[in-house]
């Protein structure tokens, strides 16, 4: 009974190690492609605050544009995770053609939609390591 109970164990402390070997460093191009999309979610929000809609079209764009990176990176590697970028890089352009409507409540929603999708995303396939820095799974 003991020795089952062992056994169960080290089935689980292997699977665990294995999901930590599984995640990989990310290439510099998507690290970059992140903290571009990061910089112009917040460059958003100000502009959004300031109902400066061409500023928030430009920072939308950027951010649509960034997704490509992280398109390509998954096409690549895990197809399955595609969906995901996709609702993102979604919303991102929905906030574009919000702003190009000048819709604040458009822009509102779908600022929305792309925080969530980056949450999403993140718990899913982003690993926090021990030294603070992010790895893919
Ligand atoms: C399809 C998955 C996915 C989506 C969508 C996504 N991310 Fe990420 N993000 C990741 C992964 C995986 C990492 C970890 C690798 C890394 O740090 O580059 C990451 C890392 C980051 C980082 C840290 C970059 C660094 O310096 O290492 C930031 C900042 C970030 N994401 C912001 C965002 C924001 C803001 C959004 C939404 C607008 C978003 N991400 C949407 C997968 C995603």
């Amino acid at each position: 009974m003991r020795k089952g109970w062992m056994f169960i164990m080290c089935g689980f402390v292997g699977l665990l190690a294995l999901t930590v070997l599984a995640s990989e460093k990310p290439p510099s191009d998507f690290a970059s492609a992140m903290q571009a999309i990061a910089g112009a979610q917040a460059a958003a929000a100000t502009a959004t605050a300031a109902e400066d809609y061409d500023a928030i079209e430009k920072h939308a764009a950027t951010i649509v544009d960034s997704f490509l990176v992280i398109e390509k990176y998954w096409s690549a590697r895990s197809p399955e995770v595609l969906p995901m970028v996709r609702t993102a890089a979604k919303a991102a352009s929905d906030l574009r053609v919000s702003s190009q409507q000048r819709s604040l409540e458009g822009v509102a929603y779908s600022a929305k939609e792309l925080t969530a999708a980056c949450a999403n995303c993140h718990t899913a396939h982003r690993e926090t390591m021990p030294d603070g820095t992010f790895q893919i799974k």
